[in-house]
C-alpha cells in the first residue's frame, strides 16, 4: 500500500489509489460495489498526534487521513476547523420545560470560509483530489448547497462543472454557481430528475460525476469532524443531531471513530438523531413505521417515496431517499431516532437563535436546531446526555429567509409614535412561539 488503498464494502476487493477508482468509473471493479473504506498506510496513533498538535489551519491539518498524496494539490480556504460553542440557553431550555440535565453544543458550519456551509469541506477535498488526478471537468446533481461548495472549490482548482439543480433550487444558489464561471442546468423536474440527466449527461460525454453521499472523498472530508471534536471538546457527544437530506454525517462519524478505534478516543458510538421538514421527511416515515412494527425483516428497503416535494428547504428536497437503507441502519445500531420538524416554526427557531445568541442561521439549520426540541418532546435527549447539533448553514443560502426574520417593524410617520422598547420584552415570545 502507498499512503492509502480503497476496499470495498461489499466483496473486500482493493483499488490502489483515487486514478484507479475514477478509471474504473467510481466502482469495485470485482462487484461493482460503490461503497468502499479508506483504509491509511499511517498508525491511527498519528491521529491523536495530529488532534493534539492542534494546528486549527483547515481540513488538511489531518492530510495524513485523506486520500490525497501530495500536499501541493491541496485546495483550501481554511474551512473546516469552524468552532464547536456550548449554548447554555439551551441547557436552561431542557431543565426548566423538561427537567433534562443536558449540555448542548453546536458545530458551527456557518462559519466555514468557503461558501459558509458543511459542504465545504467535502468540495475541498474532492476539488484536491480531483486536481492531483488530472480531472478538468466533473459534474453534480445536488439540491443546492453541495453544488455552491463544488463550484466554489473546483473553479479555485481551475475545474470545469456541470451542475444539475432542480426546478425549485432557490435562485440564490444558483447565482452562487453561476458566478464562479460554473455551468448551472436547471432542469424541469424534482431533484430525482435532476440526478437523472447529470448521469446521462456524465455518460454521455465520459465525464466524472459525483458519486453522492457514500463518495469516498465527501466521507473522508466529513470524518475529520469527530477529529475536531476531539479536539476542541472535553467530553465527546453521546447524541449527534443533524438535518436529514442524503445522510453523509452519521457515515463519516462511523468511519472516523473506526479510524481511531484502537485509541479508543470515542467510547460509544453517539445516538444519530436525524431530522426532515414536514413537507419532505420519506426516510422518518419509513422509520416510523418500521418502529412501530418493532423492525420488522425487509424494513431498510420499506420506505415512501414522495414525487416532487414542495418544502421551504430545497436544501433538503430529497423525496427518493435511497440511502435509506445505509442511514437508517446506523440510526437504529446507535440507538437514535428519525425525528419530523414542523416548517411552519423554521422562522422562529430561526429569531430565537439570533435573539439570543446573534447568530443567524439558515433555513436547513433551523431544521435540525428544530430537531432538537422535537426530540426533547418526544423524550429522546436523556439525563447526562451531551448533544451536539450540526448547524449546517448561516443564512446567507437564504435572503429571502432572511427577510422573514423581520419582527420587531412598527410603520410610523411621526416621533410621537416611537418609544423606547425593551430588548427582554420578546424572550417570552420567542420561546413560545416555538412550543405552540
Ligand atoms: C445545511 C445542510 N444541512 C443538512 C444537509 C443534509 O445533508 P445530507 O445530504 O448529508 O443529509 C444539507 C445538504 O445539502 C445541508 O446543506
Ligand atoms: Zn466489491
Amino acid at each position: 500500500m502507498e499512503k492509502f488503498q480503497l476496499v470495498c464494502k461489499s466483496c473486500g476487493q482493493i483499488t490502489k489509489d483515487m486514478s484507479v477508482w475514477f478509471a474504473n468509473g467510481q466502482k469495485c471493479s470485482s462487484c461493482g460495489g460503490k461503497f468502499v473504506n479508506v483504509k491509511y498506510k499511517a498508525k491511527a496513533s498519528k491521529i491523536k498526534e495530529l488532534i493534539d498538535a492542534n494546528k486549527g489551519n483547515s481540513v488538511f491539518d489531518y492530510f495524513d487521513f485523506l486520500p490525497l498524496k501530495d500536499k501541493a494539490n491541496i485546495v483550501t480556504s481554511g474551512e473546516g476547523v469552524i468552532p464547536v460553542q456550548h449554548w447554555t440557553f439551551l441547557d436552561q431550555y431542557a431543565k426548566e420545560k423538561f427537567g433534562v440535565d443536558c449540555k448542548v453544543n453546536v458545530y458551527r458550519n456557518d462559519m466555514n470560509p468557503g461558501t459558509g456551509t458543511f459542504k465545504d469541506i467535502a468540495a475541498s477535498v474532492a476539488a484536491s483530489v480531483l486536481k492531483e488526478n488530472g480531472v478538468k471537468q466533473f459534474a453534480i446533481a445536488s439540491t443546492g448547497n453541495i453544488a455552491s461548495a463544488f463550484s466554489y472549490y473546483l473553479a479555485k482548482a481551475g475545474i470545469s462543472l456541470a451542475v444539475f439543480i432542480p426546478q425549485d433550487s432557490l435562485m440564490s444558489n444558483e447565482a452562487e454557481i453561476s458566478s464562479y464561471g460554473q455551468k448551472v442546468f436547471r432542469v424541469k423536474g424534482d431533484y430525482a430528475a435532476a440526478k437523472k440527466i447529470a448521469a446521462d449527461y456524465a455518460e454521455k460525454h465520459n465525464i466524472l460525476i459525483s458519486g453522492g453521499n457514500i463518495d469516498p472523498m465527501r466521507v473522508e472530508a466529513k470524518k475529520t469532524m469527530v477529529f475536531e471534536w476531539l479536539r476542541q471538546m472535553d467530553e465527546f457527544p453521546t447524541v449527534y443531531i443533524q438535518a436529514l437530506s442524503g445522510g453523509t454525517g452519521p457515515i463519516a462519524i462511523d468511519k472516523a471513530i473506526e479510524d481511531t478505534k484502537e485509541l479508543s478516543l470515542v467510547k460509544q458510538y453517539p445516538r444519530y438523531i436525524m431530522v426532515q421538514p414536514d413537507k419532505c421527511n420519506p426516510m422518518t416515515l419509513g422509520w416510523e413505521k418500521a418502529k412501530a412494527n418493532n423492525f420488522p425483516d425487509g424494513w431498510l428497503t420499506d420506505y415512501p417515496i414522495i414525487d416532487a416535494p414542495v418544502t421551504k428547504v430545497p436544501t433538503l428536497a430529497t423525496g427518493n431517499p435511497a440511502t435509506f437503507p445505509i442511514i437508517a441502519e446506523l440510526v437504529h445500531k446507535s440507538g437514535g431516532e428519525m425525528v419530523t420538524f414542523d416548517e411552519d416554526k423554521m422562522i422562529d427557531v430561526a429569531r430565537l437563535v439570533a435573539y439570543k445568541k446573534q447568530v443567524r442561521i439558515g433555513p436547513a439549520s433551523t431544521i435540525g436546531l428544530g430537531g432538537f426540541f422535537q426530540s426533547l418532546k418526544q423524550g429522546f435527549i436523556k439525563n447526562g446526555d451531551v448533544v451536539m447539533i450540526n448547524l449546517g448553514e448561516g443564512v446567507r443560502r437564504a435572503p429571502e429567509f432572511m427577510e422573514e426574520m423581520i419582527y420587531t417593524t412598527e410603520h410610523v410617520s411621526d416621533v410621537s409614535e416611537c418609544n423606547p422598547h425593551q430588548i427582554e420584552n420578546y424572550e417570552k415570545q420567542l420561546f413560545e412561539a416555538i412550543e405552540k
